[in-house]
């Protein structure tokens, strides 16, 4: 066992066993997880619901030493959770006070082309950018992160992610107090340099770039949770630039998964494992007993390491994330329903087949960079297609779809497990696995403004594993993307 060292300074505890990676069992859990503020919002004279967001250079202490320095949102190191119910309009007045130019996305909503902060929508330093739309698409745990051409690995890893909740009218009693029993757990992991600068070249396993080597929740390291109910909701992001994590718990307990990436599961699954990806999210419901402690923990896989699994994703790291302290009496939740949760679901026949096919490569995708004025096809607005997605170069990628939440209709030719049921805007690709997609474009028609798709390993992303889709009405393929026009 390494010797370990246990210091406070500035507020943040630190207990540290060394730069080894498998930290399970040897992280003592001294700083209470830090939960990201509710952004505000007010109702401007047109009903439609206001936030301002201020991006900034700033300074957050990780652990004693000097503060390192990072980004934020509205503060110094990540960014409020924002949240909206569907139907409702939402103006985002953004302005840039970075000194680099960025952008803002919005992960896995459905909105117009010129709103969504891909790379076509450059935020200059200083410039302020106000997209619109009405949110149209299930209660959901989104997330939000800049997306600069060939910037963007660079830029979420100093630390501008944050939450967009969406929320729906139900009936159905789900934890749903925001920070006492319905928690966001935005998971990064970093590595400091001794003079606790963020190190931009940690442990660079090759492609994939970033692996760090300390855990954040929230921004907090070694983090514990008061839990005060019976039941708490957890809403998982993997707002990792490349690792992927299997969350479980320690003591071996089941957990009820409830949600991924675009709204609620069509029915409750109790597992003890949920594997996220990159951008990837998961909404858990754990039931604890007055008194208990336990640790939300990332495991290796349980049937064996593939050699690139290990090489490229840090996969066999044992990483302790998250302590849950209960306290000495819990308030009564409601037992969880154990019916339908949503919708299935259901936009194509499993055996309907693939109108396009997309090879995932380093760094393409079909044999082509990512090229900001090259419209890859379009897509008739309001048809339903059926993808399938492939990694072609022996290491595992994920796929992301921007505008759309997708239906996987089929993984290896078989039909998805339960946690891949529900909506999807991302999704694992092991080696030679391909995985069918299915998913509707809703519009509206824009050929002159392209979304993309692309590997979220944020590094593949930005070394060209990316393309662009145009919604037209027609679904003939525009012929150049435009240049993008920065926001003065
Ligand atoms: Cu989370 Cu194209 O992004
Ligand atoms: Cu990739």
């Amino acid at each position: 066992v390494p010797a370990t060292a246990a210091a406070t300074a500035g507020g943040v505890a630190w207990w540290w066993a060394g730069a080894d990676l498998n930290t399970a069992g040897k992280i003592r859990f001294e700083n209470r997880l830090f939960i990201p503020p509710l952004a505000p919002s007010r109702k401007d004279p047109e009903g439609r619901r206001l936030f301002d967001l201020r991006a900034t250079a700033g300074r957050h202490r990780f652990r004693p030493g000097p503060p390192t320095p990072t980004w934020g949102v509205n503060g110094p190191h990540l960014a409020p959770t924002l949240r909206a119910a569907r139907g409702e309009t939402v103006l985002i007045r953004f302005r840039n006070d970075l000194p680099e130019t960025t952008t803002l996305h919005w992960h896995g909503m459905h909105l117009p082309a010129e709103m969504d902060g891909g790379p076509h929508q450059p935020v200059k330093p200083g410039a302020t950018w106000s997209p619109t739309w009405t949110i149209d698409q299930p209660a959901a745990t989104l997330w939000y992160h800049p997306h600069p051409h060939g910037r963007t690995a660079v830029h979420v890893y100093r630390g501008l992610a944050g939450l967009f909740i969406l929320d729906e009218p139900t009936d159905l009693e789900l934890p749903s107090r925001y920070g006492v029993d319905d928690i966001p757990v935005i998971v990064r992991d970093i590595s400091l340099k001794p003079d606790n600068r963020l190190d931009l070249k940690p442990r660079s396993q090759g492609s994939v770039g970033i692996v760090g080597d300390l855990v954040t929740v929230n921004g907090t390291t070694a983090p514990y949770l008061p839990v005060t109910t019976q039941r708490i909701r957890l809403r998982l992001l993997n707002a990792s630039n490349s690792r992927i994590y299997r969350f479980g718990f320690r003591s071996g307990r089941e957990f009820t998964l409830i949600g991924t990436d675009g709204g609620l599961l069509p029915a409750p699954h109790d597992t003890d494992r949920v594997q996220l990806s990159p951008a990837e999210r998961a909404e858990i419901v754990v039931a604890m007993e007055p008194g208990e402690r336990d640790v939300l923990r990332s495991f290796p896989p349980r049937t064996g390491l593939n050699p690139w699994d290990r090489r490229w994703t840090g996969a066999d790291d044992t990483l302790d994330v998250l302590e849950l302290r209960a306290a000495p009496r819990l308030t009564p939740s409601p037992p969880l329903p154990t019916g339908r949760l949503a919708d299935p679901p259901r936009l194509a026949d499993p055996a309907t087949p693939p109108v396009r096919r997309f090879r995932l490569a380093k760094y393409t995708i079909n044999d082509k960079a990512m090229d900001m004025d090259r419209i890859d096809f379009a897509v008739a607005q309001g048809s339903t297609e059926v993808w399938e997605v492939i990694s072609v170069d022996g290491t595992p990628h994920n796929f992301h779809v921007h505008d759309v939440q997708f239906q996987v209709l089929s993984i290896d030719g078989k039909a998805p497990p339960p946690e891949l049921r529900g909506w999807k805007d991302t999704v694992h690709t092991l080696p030679d696995t391909p995985v069918r997609i299915a998913m509707q474009f809703r519009g509206p028609p824009n050929p002159a403004m392209p979304y993309m798709y692309h590997c979220h390993i944020l590094n593949h992303e930005d070394r060209g594993l990316m393309g662009q889709f145009a919604v037209t009405a027609d679904g003939r393929t525009p012929q150049a993307a435009p240049a993008p026009t920065p926001h003065e």
